[in-house]
């Protein structure tokens, strides 16, 4: 099932997401959405808290290319073990801020410990783009978003940008279609 996603600023994107306490089917059939609502998108990455749901739970899938296999990951309660001391920048979005994209510098490899879809412990090591994706996911989870990276002034001017679309969108769905 698709899910609407939370568009910043929501005080739910803020908030210090829970750990799951066991992978169960009720768990996996969230990670199945959350996987179905971040392809819909599009997307590469979605966290629980943008779907309004406060768990630690993260979906992934960085390949971009429609002729390459599909890879999927779910992850419950990641966790960072490990951050090389190499940065990298790159541009990041996020579908919580729509069509805003912006420079932000992180450590360019991670190791990340987490309990896969079977609710087996497993530990990655990321890299690439692999590794932003899921450094801005787990941020989610501690209510941090991408812009929180920017200067305070960027990130006022952002944040009055998506007040304006929310506000042009709850109109939008109000009034009845005209054609
Ligand atoms: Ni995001």
């Amino acid at each position: 099932m698709i899910r609407p996603i939370l568009i910043h600023p929501d005080p739910r994107l803020k908030k210090v997401a829970e750990p799951v306490p066991a992978v169960d089917d009720a768990v996996r059939a969230l990670m199945d959405d959350m996987l179905e609502t971040m392809y819909d998108a599009p997307g590469i990455g979605l966290a629980a808290p943008q779907i309004g749901i406060g768990r630690r739970i993260i979906v992934l899938d960085c390949i971009r290319d429609a002729e390459e296999e599909p890879q999927p990951v779910a992850m419950a309660n990641p966790e960072i073990v490990w951050a090389s001391e190499e940065t990298h920048t790159h541009e990041e979005g996020c579908l919580s801020i729509p069509d805003i994209y912006a420079d932000v510098t992180r450590p360019a490899e991670v190791k990340v410990r987490f309990l896969n879809r079977d609710g087996a412990e497993e530990e990655r090591h990321m890299e690439g783009i692999w590794a932003v994706c899921v450094q801005h996911e787990i941020d989610h989870l501690d209510g941090k978003l991408f812009i929180d990276y920017l200067g305070p002034m960027r990130r006022q001017m952002i944040t009055t940008k998506m007040k304006k679309l929310k506000r042009e969108r709850a109109k939008a769905a109000e009034k009845p279609a005209a054609e």
